[in-house]
């Protein structure tokens, strides 16, 4: 098979288009949602300097890998890694990735869509004047609200049917589209919630608690969250980037493109620790809430400050476009593929893709309430889905995709797709894919299983 030089699905217009795409694919709910939480449960500055030290020597390389395969193989995930491993000579089961990245993204977006159905129930409940509360009121307000498995249902439904109206429109109608405005006006919207965490009284408990390590608080569980957060939030280790790649136009630098999303997404993360942790910490409030943690602080900040009807309602607007457009890079892959294996069209494969992700993510609305109380291992059934996700598949994924690109793959063809300049820039990328990144994401795991 040779490598066609454009993808069937089309191309991102421009670098900028790309930037975008895969900007909104990796700032979501992760950054704003997720990482506060695990970094209130995982006791904060040393679990947040882990993270980062995942993001440069772990995420950055194979972000840099995953979206290089995708731009050679210009399909999607499991064809791109079939074609590739038979260009490079190599086994014939490579393009399993592929499928572990399909599944991983369908059950990551089961729970995703569920979650950003909270977010999209948030702005009415804001628009409504519910924030005007005090912290124990707007707590009552979020327990009501999940105990309520209809509630979740309907917002599940809204939001997955948003998700698949997008993805339905393909890559320039759809996707590109819906990232141009929502990303800027999120950030500023953060970096005013910052300037009211300010003046919450609690700032500089809430900063040390997010910067000033104490290494003591975590161990190896720890520190697989925290890398396998470094997955999540860049997007990496199921083929979205990849998918994203393959629509790249092959003039445009994939590395400095790297660096300008992931540094945005830490960027965006921080800022969300930033606004958060002094709310927290000024009202009492608890760090390790777990994934409450943003629907129990943002409100009472909106309730009492100037304008908050109007913040909050907008925020919740733009953390649920943030959502969609990290959800649609979730089912592309899938989407991808039914295009160019099973013959249906993208609005074809969108309804079949959309009908099983929706029905999946029936197990985590029960598992916040008829469910709560059916646990595996001590688990819930959300806790699993996300720690076999994000903790466990992503890491595989990126690990797999990192000897593929170091091992795998000749030199001269990543050499040729990167273009690095200067050339020690290469040969850094290639130590950390080839070793570094590797070898860290195994030690992790064998500390986890307790062989360290
Ligand atoms: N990165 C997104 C977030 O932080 C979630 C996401 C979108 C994702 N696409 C992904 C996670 C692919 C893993 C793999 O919200």
């Amino acid at each position: 098979m040779t490598v066609t030089k454009k993808s069937i699905h089309g191309e991102w217009s421009s670098r900028f288009a790309f930037v975008l795409a895969a900007t909104g694919s990796a700032v979501g709910l992760g950054n704003i949602w997720k990482f506060p939480y695990i970094t209130g449960e995982h006791g904060g500055g040393a679990f947040v300097f882990v993270y980062l030290l995942c993001v440069l020597l772990i995420g950055i390389p194979i972000m840099i890998a995953e979206t290089m395969l995708g731009r050679r193989g210009r399909q999607s995930p499991i064809n791109t890694m079939q074609t590739l491993a038979e260009e490079a000579g190599a086994g014939v089961n490579w393009h399993y990735l592929g499928w572990m990245g399909v599944i991983a993204g369908f059950l990551i977006l089961s729970y995703y869509s569920v979650i950003a159905g909270w977010a999209s129930a948030y702005v009415f409940k804001s628009l409504t004047g519910s924030f005007s509360a005090d912290a124990m009121q707007v707590k009552a307000l979020f327990d009501d609200f999940i105990a309520s498995p209809l509630q979740l249902i309907f917002w599940h439904t809204l939001f997955m049917g948003a998700t698949m109206f997008v993805v339905a429109r393909g890559v320039q109608g759809g996707l590109e589209k819906a990232v141009r405005f929502l990303m800027p006006s999120l950030f500023v919207l953060l970096i005013l919630m910052v300037g009211y965490a300010m003046s919450s009284g609690a700032y500089q408990q809430g900063l040390s608690f997010l910067f000033n390590p104490d290494f003591s608080k975590i161990d190896a569980a720890s520190v697989l969250t925290a890398m396998g957060h470094a997955f999540f939030t860049l997007s990496l280790g199921m083929g979205a980037i990849m998918v994203y790649g393959s629509y790249l136009p092959k003039e445009v630098s994939i590395s400095k493109t790297v660096f300008i999303i992931a540094g945005a997404d830490t960027a965006v993360a921080l800022l969300a620790g930033i606004a958060i942790f002094p709310i927290v910490f000024a009202n009492n409030l608890e760090p390790s809430a777990g994934p409450g943690l943003i629907f129990q602080t943002l409100p009472i900040a909106f309730g009492s400050m100037g304008g908050g009807l109007i913040f909050g309602t907008l925020f919740f607007v733009l953390l649920v476009f943030a959502a969609l457009s990290s959800s649609i890079s979730l089912i592309e892959p899938a989407v991808a593929w039914l295009v160019e294996n099973r013959g249906l069209s993208r609005e074809q494969s969108c309804v079949w893709a959309g009908l099983v992700t929706w029905l999946l993510g029936l197990v985590t609305v029960f598992s916040f309430n008829i469910g709560a109380d059916v646990k595996i291992f001590g688990h819930t059934m959300f806790n699993l889905l996300d720690y076999l996700t994000a903790n466990l598949m992503l890491p595989i994924g990126g690990f797999f995709v990192a000897v593929f690109a170091g091992w795998i793959m000749q030199q001269r063809h990543s050499e040729d797709e990167l273009q690095m300049h200067p050339p020690a820039a290469y040969k850094l990328w290639r130590f950390l894919v080839c070793y570094i990144s590797p070898a860290a994401v195994f030690l992790v795991f064998l500390n986890v299983v307790g062989v360290l």
